[in-house]
């Protein structure tokens, strides 16, 4: 069943406040590469849904934000006519969670407990780290940045507290990662740095069953020589309008630095004007003294190019160098940006739903099939078929 063919598999977390950060940083990329590889490989696009509630969510928007996923790369370009490309929900193939718990049991806690996703985000706290995000915030209210201190608060609050309610899910959760990617011998992963953790614990896992039982994963490229094979150059990496030195993030609480892919055109026309600069007086590309202006450059650039244009960051950084007024500057950089919303959402809103539908059910089916072939090798080697 499975073809000859090499496999490339990635996912994005399905939710519903997907930003120009995940947009260009994540989505593009991918989109592109899977037109520009569907001839030579498989492309495995899913939607990790089941990794949507490792951390708490409401679930009343889940299945919208599945879809919603969905859609997004079909916006974004997507080819669904493509018979080498699938797209599947990872609930819609139980395989997954199947070879998920197999694996579980040949993985250490240890090795778990050491991921450092999951020591972040509610692991073991350090305690030094604690201390200096205290002092941040009331520098920032010295400083009479009361919101920001309050923000950076009110964060750290909300972090401690959820500590004590880890679920075993986030704590597993790189195992049923290496089961996304194992049930169809991917070897290329394109997945952002903060993922290459989980990367390497998938080819460990992979090798470990390996000489335990004899070949039975296909092991993944080692990260290396993924980032050869993608180039080195993730895709630029948006920062937080209000905050240029931290990446752009859906947990910014206030949403001000935060452009969503939903937003209102005039909304994030506001959030630009109000972005963090400098008093410098002059525009610069300089990601150390300058980080919002930087920021504000690299920001146009991709929406230009989203717009078909043929230009690079060193292109617009030569026609703004120098620029002194940063109202008129900040201007240009919002109206583009409005109108790539605008333009987007209106793809958005005229992606054909059946299409997708279609799509996902077709992919659904070919991808059981696929998955329940190594699921039923692993499930013999552990001694449960025969
Ligand atoms: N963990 C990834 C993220 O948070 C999503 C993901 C789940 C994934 N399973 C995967 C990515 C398998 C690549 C391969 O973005």
């Amino acid at each position: 069943m499975k073809s000859s063919k090499p496999v490339i598999l990635t996912g994005v977390r399905a939710n519903n406040d997907i930003h120009i950060g995940n947009y260009f940083g994540a989505i593009l990329p991918i989109v592109d590469m899977a037109k520009r590889r569907s001839a030579d490989f498989d492309i495995n696009l899913f939607i990790p849904d089941l990794h949507s509630f490792t951390t708490p969510i409401d679930h009343s928007k889940l299945y919208d934000s599945i879809l919603s996923n969905a859609r997004i790369y079909t916006a974004a370009g997507l080819p669904l006519d493509k018979p080498a490309i699938h797209l599947y929900r990872q609930s819609r193939v139980p395989a997954h969670s199947e070879l998920a718990w197999i694996l579980d049991c040949f993985t250490g806690f240890g090795e778990m407990s050491r991921m450092t996703q999951f020591k972040d985000k509610g692991g073991k706290i350090d305690i030094r780290s604690v201390a200096e995000r205290i002092k941040k915030a009331l520098d920032a209210q010295k400083n009479d940045d009361n919101i920001l201190g309050r923000m950076e608060l009110m964060q750290l609050y909300n972090e401690l507290t959820f500590e004590k309610e880890v679920s075993v899910g986030l704590f597993n959760y790189p195992v049923l990662m290496a089961a996304d990617i194992l049930l169809y011998g991917a070897t290329y992963v394109p997945v952002g740095d903060d993922q290459t953790q989980h990367l390497e614990f998938t080819r460990d896992i992979a090798e470990r069953m390996n000489r335990k039982f004899g070949d039975l994963f296909i092991v993944p490229k080692p990260v290396a020589e993924q980032h050869q094979f993608f180039g080195n150059d993730q895709g630029l990496r948006i920062k937080d309008l209000m905050n240029p030195t931290k990446k752009m993030s859906k947990s910014d609480d206030s949403g001000k630095g935060v452009i969503f892919l939903g937003d209102e055109p005039e909304v994030a026309h506001k959030k630009i004007m109000s972005a963090t600069t400098d008093s410098l007086g002059r525009v610069q590309y300089d990601r150390d003294n300058q980080p919002g202006i930087s920021n504000l450059l690299e920001i146009l650039t991709l929406v230009r190019q989203d717009a078909g244009k043929d230009v690079s960051l060193d292109q617009t950084i030569s026609q703004y160098t120098g620029m002194e007024r940063y109202g008129d500057f900040k201007r240009i950089v919002a109206d583009e940006v409005a109108e790539f919303l605008a333009n987007f959402q209106a793809r958005l809103a005229a992606v054909d739903e059946e299409a997708i539908e279609r799509k996902l059910e077709s992919s659904e089916r070919d991808m059981n099939l696929v998955a329940n072939e190594t699921l039923y090798r692993v499930q013999t080697a552990v001694g449960l078929r025969r």
